[in-house]
């Protein structure tokens, strides 16, 4: 029987245990995912615990009161705060989400925090997303037109704009991306369901006027055709997105085209 073992330089050991906040009496246990390319070491998993009464209601919150208060090495991305930058995705607690927008009193238990996964690790709790930003200029985000160019804009009608609401709300945060076992397999040559979702977004905006050249593009067994509508995708978005469906209606309009 063939047995699949991680690499040796791969498994996670048990890290530190760091100490407890002197006088704290409301603590919260935080297990969070530790790795430097500096160190030669394996990764690590760290336990801290954080002072309750003094740190705010949200996973974010902690991760940067352990970084203020206990160790200042520990890193990790974020910027709004407030589920806009989508700098902050993560794995928390087994989904992948925005720390800044999961509460800790989602979480039953001690917190477990890891990087987004099947992604290349720079350090801690940051993804290397290189590829994935890549993928989504692959896509050529933006208007693409052969018309004269308009006076003032370039006119939509009102059901028209309401065509990409669900679409133009991606933060590019990589939760749906890095869930989807489909772009764990093949990220080098699949899309994946976030840069998906945004070509979807381009060939749904009736301004737009390279639909055909957009969907040649995607005409590949890999680039498209690796969704195999598993739709973890749609589960992970913390912006309540449906990508798994911008992918559908796209592969519908691959079909129709040829009839
Ligand atoms: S629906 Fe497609 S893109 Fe979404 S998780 Fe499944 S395979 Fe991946
Ligand atoms: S579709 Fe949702 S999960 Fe995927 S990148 Fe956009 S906001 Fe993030
Ligand atoms: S810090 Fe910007 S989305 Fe979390």
């Amino acid at each position: 029987m063939v047995e699949l073992t991680l690499p040796k330089n791969s498994r996670i050991s048990d890290g530190k245990t760091w100490p407890k906040p002197e006088g704290a009496t409301n603590l919260r246990e935080y297990k969070i995912y530790r790795w430097s390319p500096d160190d030669g070491e394996n990764p690590r998993l760290d336990t801290y615990y954080v002072d309750m009464d003094d740190c705010g209601p949200m996973v974010l919150d902690a991760l940067l009161w352990i970084k203020n208060n206990i160790d200042p090495t520990l890193t990790l991305r974020r910027s709004c705060r407030e589920g806009i930058c989508g700098s902050c995705a993560m794995n928390i607690d087994g989904t992948n989400t925005l720390a800044c927008t999961k509460g800790m009193d989602e979480v039953i238990g001690s917190v477990n925090v890891y990087p987004l996964p099947h992604m290349k690790v720079v350090k801690d709790l940051v993804p290397d997303m290189t590829n994935f930003y890549a993928q989504h200029r692959s896509i050529e985000p933006w208007l693409k037109t052969t018309s004269n160019e308009p006076r003032t804009e370039w006119l939509q009608s009102k059901e028209d704009r309401e065509k990409l609401d669900g679409l133009y709300e991606c933060i590019l945060c990589a939760c749906c991306s890095t869930s989807c076992p489909s772009y764990w397999w093949n990220s080098d040559r699949y899309l994946g369901p976030a840069a998906l979702l945004q070509s979807y977004r381009w060939i749904a905006d009736s301004r737009d006027e390279a639909t055909g050249e957009r969907l040649d593009d995607l005409e590949d067994p890999f680039r498209l055709y690796r969704c195999h509508t598993i739709m973890n995708c749609t589960q992970a978005c913390p912006k309540d997105l449906n990508p798994a469906k911008a992918i559908a209606e796209t592969k519908k309009l691959m079909v129709e085209r040829k009839l």
